[in-house]
């Protein structure tokens, strides 16, 4: 059990961090996309929670792994790293990794680990770091406006809203957020003295904003188009997903949940690129003369109504799930 970190002892955890929960979203549908078979004494190989969170799926997936099988569980949080490090304590399977998924082929290499049997990925953030106002993700709870994943590394967002003009601020909240009035909510923003307080911040944005929608706070896609910058959630997103074409052994399988439609639109092409048999350019295979499909049959999962009702925060999750093909590796 292993942890990486370049800095992991400067950063601190928030002194609330063990009074937050987190409920796993689509748990039997993910763990049983990445391992058919429930029975845990088939169950040898190596695979990877790429967002171990507070390890719910995790969890699950170790109870059906056997004793010689390895789970590497990923992420860029510290508090989520401090839960996954008791988890590894108790578990010689586990293997704990403190960055980003993005990296997963370099983090893996250091382990000894090329090629994996399995890959999932539950993106966004967790209860814990929405419900912990000082962690800064929430327009409801006052906090520092910080917004980092890896509060390690990186600046807050309070540090960049300092620094940026109004059109860049502008173009973040219509890409990440597809927040129509960015162009005056920008201007608000950049009128602010200080961002001490998410409170202040999502009043500004509330009283810049010309169209309230019934049920929703007229700071929800600002504050998530802030967020999405800050911690480079996209452009994480394609990276972890292209790395998967060579880090999935064949037949390996993939289960990645978003939460909107900027990720889930990405997974959804990534996986049609690739079950169409695009080939992926820095491969240095001979092409065939029939180019080789990467997945087979992807498909996408919505929870269920009762997991729904029971808990809220899943109603937008997507589940996308793929098995990866052994095409590429067959000469045509
Ligand atoms: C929705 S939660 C995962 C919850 C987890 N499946 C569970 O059951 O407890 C998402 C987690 O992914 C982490 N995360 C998001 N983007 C990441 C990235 N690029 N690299 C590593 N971790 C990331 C977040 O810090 C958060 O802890």
């Amino acid at each position: 059990m292993t942890i990486q970190s370049k800095s992991l002892s400067e950063a601190t955890l928030s002194p609330n961090s063990a009074l937050f929960t987190h409920d796993t979203v689509l748990l039997n549908e993910t763990v049983a996309a990445v391992l058919p078979d429930q029975k845990s004494s088939t169950n040898e190989g190596v695979y990877v929670d790429a967002t171990f969170g507070r390890g719910g799926h995790s969890r699950l997936l170790l109870n059906k792994l056997s004793d010689d099988a390895r789970l590497l569980v990923v992420d860029k949080d510290v508090e989520a790293i401090a839960v996954a490090n008791e988890l590894a304590k108790h578990d010689g399977r586990v293997t704990v990794i403190h960055d980003s998924f993005a990296n997963l082929p370099s983090s893996l290499s250091e382990h000894g680990i090329t090629q994996v049997d399995g890959v999932l990925a539950d993106l966004g953030v967790s209860s814990p770091q929405l419900d912990d106002g000082s962690r800064g993700f929430s327009f409801m709870r006052d906090g520092a406006v910080d917004m980092r994943m890896d509060t390690s590394r990186g600046i807050p967002v309070s540090e960049w809203l300092e620094q940026v003009d109004d059109s860049t601020l502008a173009d973040v909240l219509y890409e990440f957020g597809e927040e129509r009035h960015s162009r005056r909510i920008a201007r608000a923003i950049k009128q602010m003295d200080s961002y001490d307080s998410t409170l202040e911040l999502a009043e500004v944005i509330k009283q810049a904003h010309p169209n309230w929608q019934k049920g929703k706070h007229p700071a929800t896609q600002s504050f998530q188009a802030m967020r999405i910058f800050i911690n480079n959630e996209l452009g994480d997103v394609d990276t972890f997903l292209d790395n998967t074409l060579t880090l999935l052994k064949p037949k390996g399988r993939l289960a990645v949940i978003s939460f909107h439609s900027l990720e889930d639109r990405r997974i959804k092409q990534f996986l049609q690129r690739h079950s169409r048999g695009q080939y992926p350019e820095d491969e240095q295979l001979p092409m065939p003369p029939k180019r080789p499909k990467y997945f087979a049959k992807p498909k996408r999962i919505a929870p269920s109504k009762a997991e729904v009702a029971n808990n809220p925060r899943s109603r937008s999750a997507w589940l996308r799930t793929a098995v990866r093909t052994d095409v590429p590796f067959k000469v045509f």
